[in-house]
């Protein structure tokens, strides 16, 4: 037992060392809250974790109901440039702490309007350097934003954790409700038997 536990934890242990050192594409979340900040989330691992790199981040925004991307932030060698009038001061670097070997090319756009709803989409300008030559990838993904006025997420799991106190809640009143009356059939019974006797 006791080496079955050691086991489990020294797995676990491995596990979230491998998972810290480890690059994972984690999907962005899509549902931003008007008011609050909101992270951008794009990751796009290196194949070659090995091979040195440079990489140049830049999102881009289609507002709901248009037709067409608009550059609005890019970042590259730790610098950062806003790109549209309606981000400015409002974009933060949320990603890879290195300058050049990015993986993480998170933002975090700050005081989110319901004019933020629509499609983000990020490009990873990649650059591989070999020792003899240079291979340059590009990789691109989208993040469909939503913005609500409250987070229903929150709302959902309050509702459950309700839902789940007045579930013990009324098992106990059950409990109790079925205790008091098996008490009451067991000294109604015992009555009877002793007036029966007497
Ligand atoms: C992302 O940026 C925001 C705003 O600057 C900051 O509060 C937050 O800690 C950052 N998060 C990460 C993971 O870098
Ligand atoms: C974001 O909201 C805060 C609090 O409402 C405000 O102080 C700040 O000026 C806003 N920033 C921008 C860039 O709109
Ligand atoms: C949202 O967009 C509309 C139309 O372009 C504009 O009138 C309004 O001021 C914008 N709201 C915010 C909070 O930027």
């Amino acid at each position: 037992m006791a080496s079955q536990l050691l086991l489990l934890s020294l797995l676990c242990t491995l596990f979230v060392h491998q998972s810290h050192a480890a690059c994972a594409e984690v999907a962005s979340d899509t549902e931003a809250v008007a008011g609050k900040g909101f992270k951008l989330g794009c990751v796009s691992c290196k194949l070659r974790s090995e091979v040195e790199s440079t990489a140049i981040i830049e999102w881009y925004f289609k507002p709901k109901g248009e037709a067409d991307f608009f550059p609005i932030y890019t970042y590259g060698s730790g610098i950062a440039t806003i790109e549209h009038e309606d981000f400015i001061d409002r974009v933060d670097w949320n990603g890879s702490k290195t300058s050049n070997d990015i993986q993480d090319g998170s933002i975090y756009v700050l005081n989110i309007t319901f004019n933020d709803t629509g499609t983000f989409r990020c490009y990873f300008n990649r650059i591989l350097i070999y020792p003899n030559h240079e291979y340059s990838t590009l990789v691109s993904k989208l993040v469909h934003l939503t913005v609500v006025a409250k987070a229903t997420r929150g709302t959902a799991s309050i509702v459950s954790e309700v839902m789940m106190y007045v579930t013990i809640i009324g098992l106990q009143v059950w409990l109790l409700i079925e205790m008091i009356y098996c008490y009451k059939k067991i000294s109604a019974a015992g009555e009877e038997a002793l007036r029966e006797a007497a």
